[in-house]
């Protein structure tokens, strides 16, 4: 049954515990064909989206780029990641940006991500966005020049049977949400 947008926020969370079942590639390839939906400043679309799978040589080092100083110790079971990297978007939306003074790139790719998990979270497949981990040993750990800009990691696979659904803990709407009439 099809999940309405409600179901969909209110059932993705970051998932910290994943299963060892095996992540089908389609799936994945799917889930990053939705994102490249998402809207970008000027469509400038900045982005690549590169899926790391667990026959990767040095899979083990790229989660190691994500657990400095004993960060994300769940990582240590994820077999499948998603590494967003900053591409050079447009000119247009380089300029946009620079006139409102707003990173503009680093929005579009907040919202790429975001498809990202929700889109797995249709396909049943729990997500936790990694922000933690140095630029340098992720590029070192996929073999990509040290220039290349990796902004986020996402971890992805199933969920351990039995992960709850967590309540969520959010600003309440009235601080949240302004209403100007
Ligand atoms: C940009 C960004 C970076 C994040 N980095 C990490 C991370 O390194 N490790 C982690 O466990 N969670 C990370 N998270 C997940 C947040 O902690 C999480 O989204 C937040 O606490 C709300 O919980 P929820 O996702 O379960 O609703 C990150 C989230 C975002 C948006």
């Amino acid at each position: 049954m099809m999940l309405s947008f409600k179901e969909l926020a209110l059932n993705r969370q970051s998932t910290r515990s994943f299963s060892d079942r095996e992540v089908e590639l389609e799936k994945i390839k799917r889930i990053c064909e939705v994102a490249a939906m998402s809207p970008s400043s000027c469509n400038s679309q900045p982005w690549k989206m590169h899926i790391v799978r667990p026959t990767y040589a040095k899979i083990a080092d790229l989660r190691k780029a994500c657990q400095a100083v004993g960060l994300n110790p769940f990582l240590d079971n994820v077999t499948n990641f998603i590494v967003i990297e900053q591409t050079f978007g447009n000119m247009k939306s380089k300029a946009g940006g620079f006139f409102s003074n707003n990173d503009l790139n680093s929005i579009d790719l907040g919202i790429l991500a975001a498809h990202i998990c929700l889109a797995a979270e249709e396909e049943g497949l729990g997500t936790c966005l990694i922000g933690s981990f140095r630029n340098k040993n992720v590029n070192k750990a996929l073999n990509f020049s040290s220039l290349r800009r990796i902004r986020l990691v996402v971890a992805i696979g199933y969920a351990t049977d039995g992960y709850e659904i967590r309540k969520k803990t959010r600003k309440n709407t009235e601080d949240i949400i302004d209403v100007i009439e």
